[in-house]
């Protein structure tokens, strides 16, 4: 986890945000939107379209390796047919990384064109990366640059002078990420970035945000659960369809619960515990490679 998930989005922050993406976006003639693939569209930020203009786009769908790969490659034709550049790339294993510079440079074809027939040929082409805070900004850059270790800069609000990373010839990438926000304001998106370590998951208590993942689970990876949990649909309610997510979840935890041995003093179950597990193991992969929403085809 990195500090940036402990900033609160306060609309004064926004705007001020806003801004400064604004001013950098004259700098550059691309820009690379970051998205974690296993949640496309709860990690993108709201307003990137208006912000960015113009600009030619590409969409970097990062953390492939924790994603469902059917569902990563409906998502990048999705980006395709809107009109992006798109890539997908695992940044701990530097996969699809070397596809960056090639994809950058068709996507900037004509702008080096018109350079050329104004004679400025050599001019060198900018992109930024931007994306909400998590997403693998950093790591994408350092990896780009060839660089270990060394954290990019990724704070809002610090202003230095810029720098560049160069990428191929003629192509240069801004060392700072644009660090967009997160929209929280619908409780399923809060929910996505919550399970996926992009906002702390102090939004809800454990047990209620494992139960919500515990449904949605259910509904879109059932046999995962039901390897890894033991979990036996004909044991659940009749009645279980009908009740709300988060009931439905619960039920479906008292059931993993039971058949891990996880009981307290008393001899009943234990749900923190549980909850606990289910979340740690969902982001570590244990469970599988999950990509939680879909695209529409
Ligand atoms: P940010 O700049 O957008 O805030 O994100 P950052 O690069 O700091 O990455 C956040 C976390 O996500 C880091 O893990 C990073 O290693 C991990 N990450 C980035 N890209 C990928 C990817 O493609 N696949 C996987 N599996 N993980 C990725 P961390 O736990 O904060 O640090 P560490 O475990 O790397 O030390």
């Amino acid at each position: 986890m990195t500090e940036d998930i402990n900033i609160q989005w306060y609309p004064g922050h926004m705007t001020k945000t806003r801004r400064m993406m604004e001013a950098e976006l004259k700098l550059v003639d691309a820009v690379c939107e970051i998205l974690d693939a296993r949640i496309p569209i709860s990690s993108r930020n709201p307003d990137i379209d208006a912000i960015c203009g113009a600009k030619p786009r590409m969409v970097i769908l990062n953390r492939i390796d924790m994603a469902d790969p059917a569902r990563t490659k409906a998502w990048a034709d999705h980006f395709k047919a809107l009109g992006y550049s798109v890539i997908q790339t695992d940044c701990k294993s530097r996969r699809g990384i070397t596809d960056f510079s090639p994809a950058l440079n068709r996507l900037l074809a004509d702008k080096r064109r018109r350079y050329a027939e104004k004679g400025m040929a050599g001019k060198p082409l900018k992109a930024m990366v931007v994306g909400i805070p998590n997403v693998g900004k950093s790591t994408f850059i350092n990896q780009v640059a060839g660089r270990k270790g060394a954290k990019a800069e990724n704070r809002p609000g610090v202003t230095r002078g810029k720098q560049w990373v160069t990428v191929d010839a003629g192509l240069l990438l801004l060392d700072t990420p644009g660090i967009l926000w997160p929209k929280f304001e619908d409780p399923e998106v809060g929910l996505r970035l919550a399970w996926t370590g992009a906002v702390k998951d102090d939004i809800l208590d454990t047990q209620t945000l494992a139960a919500r993942l515990m449904d949605a689970l259910w509904q879109a990876y059932p046999q995962a659960l039901q390897e890894r949990y033991k979990l036996d649909s004909s044991l659940l309610p009749a009645d279980f369809s009908e009740r709300a997510a988060s009931g439905r979840g619960f039920v479906l935890l008292e059931q993993a619960a039971k058949k891990r041995g996880f009981l307290l003093p008393g001899a009943e179950l234990d749900i923190e515990r549980m909850s606990g597990v289910l979340l740690e193991e969902f982001r570590s992969c244990k469970l599988g490679r999950f990509t939680l929403e879909l695209a529409e085809l």
